[in-house]
């Protein structure tokens, strides 16, 4: 190819792979399957590689790039980027709404009300149309350079839709509810702190040195203000917030214009009564003066502007009785203290629990069984023990004490040097087992459904299983003498389980419980060695050779290995027929069938037209309707239709059900 038809290919290819990227990342509708911007994407890698002059920084190819930095510049923002006043109540909503209207007498005022994103403001800048630079807000005046890092959030476009000359927008970086709860266990399992809600997760993710630390983390963005901009004008806010999402910016749907503060306070309710239906985290809602003529004369003190108001939700807490504290044993031993409460009503949900996290907590907080405590809803998942209400106290309750010997077996129980966490010693702990076991089982790792917590405590006690290669030797006649088992969920279970024997070796390393070995480290040491007995193998030396193992992983892994009672359980699940090697998957970045495009005709035996779509896509493979001497190969099934006539007249290859399942190796 030559460099005029390379830089045509190439602009269409990132004007192509911008559109679906806005599909999918800001309308949440796309129209390409995975597998096919995949296709787009590495033809546009390949010829950049090939003609790297043509490379510039808003390729979408571009997004992750980069060596870690050594700290973060400053930048100074061109206007202020100033803080909102809180209203807490309806009363002070209502003062909001009173003042504004004192200060434009006998003028009709409107307001725009919005969510407010519970995440980090940042101010992006743009410059003929392309992403230049980025910041937080930092003290207002100055903020931090995190271009870098910004330009990882998927739904940030690097170009937008059009070439304005100069415009700075402003708007929240946050995580979505479910990025923060999946980081939050693969942190768990990694033996990492938690974060505390998805603000801080956003937070710290936003602010690391390495970009592609930030990219693995699923930020996303919501716009809401123009900080500056040239070659424009609008006469409302809510015209401004229109242009934004014109441009291919984020902007959230749900803001409402009203005239009414009576209205906008319904407004206000109505999101706070369902604000947990939403996939992320706000804390308020935002009220502000349509007008921008009118917010000009409103003017801003010297924190925040006259002109709007962030009215906050109510905190989501409640008081209630800590009736007992338990200790529930995890797969790695670890023994984690939770009280049993008194159920309370708690943002939207009935709440009996809560965690204690460890001794240190219990002490630091003086948590006592029988305390009235305000319970809160921590980053809104799990709740937490706030506050003791001493006041309360009657002299019954009692403190709690960590037991010197395991509550499920028994062993003694150790606290490690520098952890707060007490472990149990014992490696056969049925609770560990017990815990284990539901890892195995879970969706990341061997995914078997039907074999949920339930099930595997059933399993146990009747004695059926000691450990998840057990699991495959289980049996029809065993299964249906259980309780509440039926010919059914029996055969369902040993489908299920039949069918987590084809796991890739990722998912099932991870499923192992190795300590520290979380779902990516896994898939790393998958890919890395291909099969099950060469990680088996790995030295520490080897293993602390991979990027992403590090020292405490590796030591990890290989004492794992070298316990005999693990290095059976290996076996057993070998003999048993578990998939042991890594497959030519697309998580592979194998592609057998890249580049070759097929056609289906006819009625297949074995898969659905959709299904083999999906094959074919996932090993690189494009599907087309209509044959052309381009076609690699037509696929017939019964009563095949005209294409097969075409593929014959053209002499395109025509492959039965067999042949292709030979193609695609199933
Ligand atoms: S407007 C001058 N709109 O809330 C007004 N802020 O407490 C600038 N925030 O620093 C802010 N959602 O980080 C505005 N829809 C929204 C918002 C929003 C979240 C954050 C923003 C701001 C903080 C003020």
């Amino acid at each position: 190819m030559d460099i005029t038809k390379a830089r045509e290919r190439i602009e269409s290819l990132r004007r192509e792979l911008e559109t679906h990227n806005y599909r999918y990342y800001v309308l949440d509708d796309p129209v390409i399957s995975d597998a096919g911007y995949d296709r787009l994407m590495r033809e546009l890698e390949n010829l950049e590689k090939q003609f790297p002059e043509l490379v510039t920084p808003y390729s979408p190819t571009r997004r992750v790039g980069g060596k870690p930095r050594e700290g973060f510049a400053t930048i100074e923002h061109r206007v202020p980027m100033l803080s909102l006043g809180n209203a807490f109540s309806e009363a002070e909503l209502r003062d909001f709404d009173r003042r504004v209207r004192g200060a434009l007498p006998g003028e009709d005022v409107s307001y725009v009300v919005e969510l407010k994103i519970d995440g980090l403001a940042v101010s992006l800048f743009y410059e003929d149309g392309l992403f230049v630079r980025g910041a937080t807000r930092g003290n207002g005046e100055i903020g931090e350079d995190i271009t870098h890092n910004l330009r990882t959030v998927r739904n940030i476009p690097l170009r937008l839709k059009d070439a304005v000359p100069a415009l700075e927008v402003r708007g929240e970086v946050y995580m979505p509810q479910a990025a923060f709860e999946q980081l939050n266990r693969s942190r768990e399992n990694e033996g990492k702190p938690l974060f505390a809600n998805p603000r801080n997760a956003a937070a710290g993710s936003l602010r690391q040195l390495d970009p592609r630390i930030t990219a693995a983390r699923n930020l996303r963005a919501w716009f809401y203000a123009i900080g500056y901009h040239e070659g424009v004008s609008f006469a409302t806010h809510g015209e401004s917030l229109e242009y934004l999402a014109g441009l291919g910016l984020p902007v959230n749907p749900y803001y409402r214009r009203f005239q009414d503060i009576g209205k906008v306070l319904d407004y206000c309710r109505e999101w706070e009564a369902k604000r947990f239906e939403l996939p992320f985290a706000i804390d308020g809602m935002v009220v502000k003066v349509d007008s921008l003529e009118q917010q000009e004369r409103l003017g801003a003190t010297l924190k925040s502007p006259r002109w709007a108001i962030a009215f906050k939700f109510s905190p989501e807490q409640a008081a209630t009785k800590v009736k007992d504290i338990i200790l529930r044993v995890g797969r790695t031993g670890v023994l984690t203290p939770t009280a049993v409460l008194e159920p309370v009503r708690l943002a939207g949900t009935t709440v009996s629990r809560a965690t204690l996290h460890n001794e240190d907590i219990i002490k630091e907080k003086d948590v006592h069984i029988g305390d009235t405590v305000i319970v809160q809803k921590a980053g809104e998942i799990i709740p937490e023990v706030v506050a003791v209400l001493t006041e309360e106290r009657t002299g019954a309750e009692k403190p709690f004490k960590m037991p010197e010997q395991c509550p499920d077996c028994g062993a003694r129980v150790v606290r490690q040097e520098g952890e707060a966490a007490f472990r149990c010693t014992s490696m056969t702990c049925p609770a560990r087992l017990r815990e284990g076991l539901i890892h195995f089982a879970s969706r990341g790792a061997m995914d078997i459904a039907g074999l949920g917590p339930a099930v595997i405590e059933q399993l146990l006690k009747a004695g059926l299983i000691h450990d998840a290669a057990d699991l495959y030797s289980l049996k029809y006649e065993e299964l249906i003498k259980l309780e509440r088992f039926g010919a059914k969920s029996a055969r369902n279970l040993l489908a299920a389980l039949e069918e987590s024997k084809k796991a890739s070796l990722g998912r099932l390393v991870f499923a192992l419980g190795i300590r520290h070995v979380g779902e990516r480290a896994a898939k790393t040491l998958a890919g890395h060695f291909g099969t099950l007995e060469r990680i088996m193998k790995a030295g520490y030396e080897e293993l602390v050779g991979i990027p992403e193992i590090g020292p405490k992983m590796a030591e990890s892994i290989t004492t794992f290995f070298a316990q005999e009672q693990n290095k059976a359980v290996l076996e057993k699940l070998v003999r048993a027929g578990v998939n042991t090697e890594e497959k030519r998957r697309r998580e592979t970045g194998l592609h057998p069938l890249e580049g070759k495009t097929f056609v289906l005709t006819g009625t297949l035996q074995e898969f659905t037209r959709q299904k083999a779509k999906e094959i074919i896509e996932s090993l690189g493979g494009k599907v087309s309707s209509s044959v052309s001497k381009n076609t690699d190969y037509v696929v017939s099934g019964e009563n095949p239709g005209s294409k097969y006539e075409k593929a014959v007249k053209l002499g395109v290859p025509v492959i039965d059900e067999k042949k292709f399942r030979e193609i695609v190796s199933l």
